[in-house]
C-alpha cells in the first residue's frame, strides 16, 4: 500500500479520536468516572479501553512492542470485566488517562510508518490494512456506546459532529413485496467486515412483505394506549403529553419520527399487535436496497445471533463467537449515533431481548 494510503489511515485515526474527544469535551473528570448505569461503562473505562485495544493490536501485535503499563490491559478486557464492575477497577483516570491515550497514539503512528499494508502484505491482519480498519471501527462503535451513556447525563448537549437526522412524515402504511428466491447474504471476502458477517452465502427465502419505513412514535403510542404496553426508554409524561427525557430534556415526542429505545420484547409485541411480525435478519438484508427511513435507529429482527455456515473466528474469538447462541437477538441497519464508516448492509449488531438503552427501533414484515 502506498504512503498515501498510510496517510489516509493516520488521518482517519485522528478524525475518530477527535470525535471521541468531542463527545466527552463538555464533561469533567468526575462525570467521566461516574457509573450512571450498571449496564453501561463509566466513560473513563471506554476511553482507556479504546486506547488499550489500540495498543494491543497496533503497537504490541503489529509493532511487537511491550505494553506501556504492564498488566493494565486485563482491566480493559471487555469479556473479563462485565459492565457493572467497571467503575471499581483500578483503571487510568484523569491526566494519567489522557497521557496514556496520547502515548499509545504516538507509538501507533510510529509503527504504521514501518509496516507494509498493501494487498500483498504478509498475513491477514495487515493485508489491505484490515487491522487498522478494525481499530477505526472499534473506536467509532465505542462512540455509539458512549452516546448511549450520555443520554443519562442531564443537560448534555451533542457536539456539532453528531447530527441527529430526522425522517418526518413516515406513516408505515406502504409495504415492499419481496419475491421468493435465493438471496446472497453476508459480506464478500474482500474489504473490511467482521468475522460474523462471513462467509457470504445463499439463503432461500419464501415470498414476504416488509414495511417501507420503520415504525413511528405515533404508531407505537397507539399500541401503548390500546394494550397498556411499556413506553420506550426515556419517555416521560408532562400532563397528557409524552415527552423525550433523554439528556434531561422534556421535548414533545414527534409522532412522525421512527420510534427508538424499544427492546426486542417491545418490538416483537408491537409487530404482533399490528398483525405482522419482525423480519428475519436475512429478510432484512435481502430487502435492504428498497427500504426508506434507515439510519435513525437500529432495527430489531426475529433472528438469534448465530454463526453463518463455515464461520471462522477472526481475528479473535471474543468479538463474535462467544456471543453466538439463542441469548442475543440481531439488529440491522444503523442509528443516528452510528458513524457512516460502521454502517453497511451486512453489519450485524446484537443485544439481549430486554435491552432498550441502545438506539433501537423496528420495521414490520409478514408472509406474502
Ligand atoms: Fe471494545
Amino acid at each position: 500500500m502506498s504512503s498515501a494510503s498510510k496517510a489516509a489511515i493516520a488521518e482517519a485515526l485522528s478524525e475518530a479520536r477527535e470525535r471521541t474527544f468531542a463527545l466527552v469535551e463538555p464533561l469533567d473528570d468526575a462525570q467521566l468516572n461516574t457509573v450512571y448505569s450498571p449496564i453501561l461503562s463509566p466513560l473513563a473505562w471506554d476511553l482507556g479501553h479504546i486506547a488499550n485495544f489500540e495498543e494491543l493490536w497496533l503497537v504490541q501485535t503489529i509493532g511487537g512492542r511491550e505494553p506501556l503499563h504492564g498488566e493494565l490491559g486485563r482491566f480493559y478486557d471487555a469479556i473479563e470485566n462485565p459492565r457493572r464492575t467497571r467503575g471499581e477497577l483500578p483503571i487510568l483516570r484523569n491526566e494519567e488517562l489522557r497521557s496514556y491515550m496520547a502515548d499509545v497514539r504516538e507509538r501507533t503512528l510510529d509503527v504504521l510508518e514501518g509496516v507494509e499494508i498493501g494487498p500483498d502484505a504478509e498475513g491477514p491482519l495487515l493485508r489491505d490494512g484490515f487491522v487498522y480498519e478494525m481499530l477505526l471501527a472499534h473506536e467509532l462503535q465505542h462512540n455509539e456506546t458512549m452516546l448511549q451513556l450520555l443520554q443519562l447525563v442531564d443537560g448534555y448537549e451533542l457536539p456539532e459532529a453528531i447530527e441527529v437526522q430526522g425522517d418526518a412524515g413516515l406513516d408505515g402504511a406502504e409495504t415492499v413485496a419481496i419475491e421468493a428466491g435465493e438471496y446472497e447474504i453476508g459480506a464478500s471476502a474482500r474489504g473490511f467486515a467482521y468475522d460474523n458477517e462471513r462467509p457470504r452465502h445463499a439463503v432461500e427465502l419464501a415470498a414476504f412483505e416488509i414495511d417501507r419505513t420503520p415504525v413511528t412514535n405515533g404508531a407505537y403510542l397507539a399500541y401503548m394506549e390500546e394494550t397498556g404496553a411499556e413506553p420506550p426508554l426515556y419517555w416521560g409524561r408532562d400532563g397528557d403529553e409524552w415527552v423525550d427525557t433523554a439528556r434531561g430534556r422534556r421535548e414533545p415526542i414527534d409522532a412522525g419520527q421512527p420510534v427508538i429505545h424499544v427492546s426486542w420484547e417491545q418490538a416483537d409485541g408491537f409487530a404482533r399487535w399490528a398483525g405482522k411480525r419482525l423480519p428475519t435478519e436475512f429478510e432484512w438484508e435481502a430487502a435492504r436496497p428498497r427500504l426508506d427511513g434507515l439510519g435513525h435507529g437500529w432495527e430489531w429482527t426475529s433472528s438469534d445471533f448465530l454463526a453463518y455456515p463455515g464461520f471462522e473466528a477472526f481475528p479473535y474469538r471474543e468479538y463474535s463467537e462467544v456471543f453466538f447462541g439463542d441469548e442475543y437477538k440481531v439488529l440491522r441497519g444503523s442509528s443516528w449515533a452510528t458513524h457512516p464508516r460502521v454502517a453497511r448492509p451486512s453489519f450485524r449488531n446484537w443485544d439481549l431481548p430486554q435491552r432498550n438503552q441502545i438506539f433501537s427501533g423496528l420495521r414490520c414484515a409478514r408472509d406474502a
